[in-house]
């Protein structure tokens, strides 16, 4: 089968691969009809996630049909022919996490988890295509996938929804509506949101799904700024404001009420902080530039909460705890516990709630990934999301 695999910082290609296989009881093999480039899977190409192979398939938002099953999946459960979307999060759905609903957090689904103790302490979940310390599972930007754990990972959606509806249930949906979850939205509050990314959009949809009352949406391209104006976010462009005065303003002199990181580890910056993380990564004193975790930080009011749904991988410098001790923030985080909200977000959708498809502007053939990560990468012809289509 052909599938898209990590050759080193910022190059992948399209390769012949084998076909996967079932290998375990609970598995089941999809045959992808859409899959998506995630600003996650930018952190991979673009070096910032150790523990990445020559050859590792890539991919972690995808769905399909499926085409086989294993004997431990029950029939009422899974069959050839469903079709289903799968969280990027990999669960068993019985230990002590998966039970507490903390799915990103399963206990049995990362093989290399010793791996990530080293650097953690204790092992997060597997993960589709991202990286061995998290699994070293072969991703869904492919024709193929193994899902393993497949009858609490694959969530069967209706047919007369199309894939560009449900696609986004596999990952940034939930992502968005984690990060709005966690900042425990009360009416009459503002929400301040850095990055207008797919995760940013979604975020945006998703504060106010929860009643706020305002967001604020900060970026500096202005194709994602115009789309968080869309869903009704006042905008502010960091390359022409300066945030914290005009959070401040717009605040009532306070702050806002929660401040979310939907940018992660690889922000830009104008300020100096942005400068030395710069050359703090470079020279590995740490490993990811995490200026808007500060500045989400400074500009949250006191008593308020700071949600982070933006990816950090390792060890980030100079966060202010004095401002996050002494203000009495909340901070809020996780990869997300995807399985968690798949039903009632499909629900929204039926409902009409949402119509996930908005953030796509690009739609491309499996064999064109290389170019399609450039574009994303970039933000070449206003890119803010790829879909990928293995049958194109
Ligand atoms: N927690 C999870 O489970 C989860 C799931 C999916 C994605 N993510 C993470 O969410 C983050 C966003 O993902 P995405 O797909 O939207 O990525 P993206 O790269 O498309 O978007 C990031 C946006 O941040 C903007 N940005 C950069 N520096 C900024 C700054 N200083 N202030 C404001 N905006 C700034 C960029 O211009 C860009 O529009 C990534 O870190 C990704 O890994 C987390
Ligand atoms: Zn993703
Ligand atoms: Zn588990």
């Amino acid at each position: 089968m052909k599938a898209v695999t990590w050759c080193g910082t910022q190059k992948v290609s399209v390769d012949n691969v084998p076909d996967p296989t079932i290998l375990n009881d609970r598995d089941a093999i999809i045959k992808v009809t859409s899959t998506c480039i995630c600003g996650s899977d930018l952190h991979l190409y673009d070096g910032f996630i150790p523990t990445m192979q020559k050859g590792d398939i890539l991919g972690h938002e995808f769905m399909g049909e499926v085409v086989e099953v294993g004997e431990g999946v029950p029939g009422d459960k899974l069959k050839p022919g469903d079709r289903v979307i799968i969280p990027f999060t990999i669960a068993c759905g019985n230990c002590f996490f998966c039970k507490r609903q903390l799915w990103s957090c399963c206990d049995n689904s990362n093989p290399n988890a010793w791996l990530a103790e080293k650097l953690m302490g204790y092992s997060p979940s597997g993960l589709f295509g991202y990286s061995h310390m998290t699994g070293g599972y072969a991703g869904g930007q492919a024709e193929y996938v193994r899902v393993p754990f497949a009858d609490v990972g694959a969530f069967k959606v209706p047919a007369d929804l199309s894939d560009d509806k449900v696609v986004f249930l596999t990952d940034i949906y939930p992502t968005g509506y984690m990060a709005a979850e966690n900042c425990n939205i009360q009416p009459g509050d503002t929400i301040a949101v850095w990055g207008c990314g797919p995760v940013g959009q979604f975020t945006i949809k998703s504060c106010f799904l929860l009643g706020a009352e305002r967001v604020i949406a900060i970026d500096a391209v202005p194709e994602r700024l115009e789309m968080a104006a869309r869903s009704g976010a006042i905008t502010i462009n960091m390359a022409d404001e300066y945030i914290y005065d005009r959070l401040r303003e717009l605040t009532g002199g306070i702050g806002p009420d929660a401040c979310i990181d939907a940018v992660g580890m690889e922000a830009h910056g104008m300020t100096l902080d942005a400068a030395y993380d710069r050359f703090a990564t470079a020279t590995f004193m740490e490993t990811e530039r995490p200026h808007v975790l500060r500045q989400a930080i400074n500009c949250c009011r006191k008593g308020g909460t700071v949600s982070i749904p933006g990816v950090y991988g390792g060890i980030a410098d100079k966060i202010p705890m004095g401002a996050m001790m002494n203000k009495s923030l909340t901070i809020r985080t996780g990869q997300t516990h995807v399985h968690r909200y798949v039903p009632k977000l499909l629900e929204r959708i039926q409902k009409g709630d949402i119509d996930p498809s908005f953030v796509i502007t690009h739609k491309l053939p499996l064999s064109q990934a290389p170019h399609a990560y450039k574009l994303f990468q970039k933000k070449q012809d206003k890119c803010i999301k790829v879909v990928l289509k293995p049958g194109m």
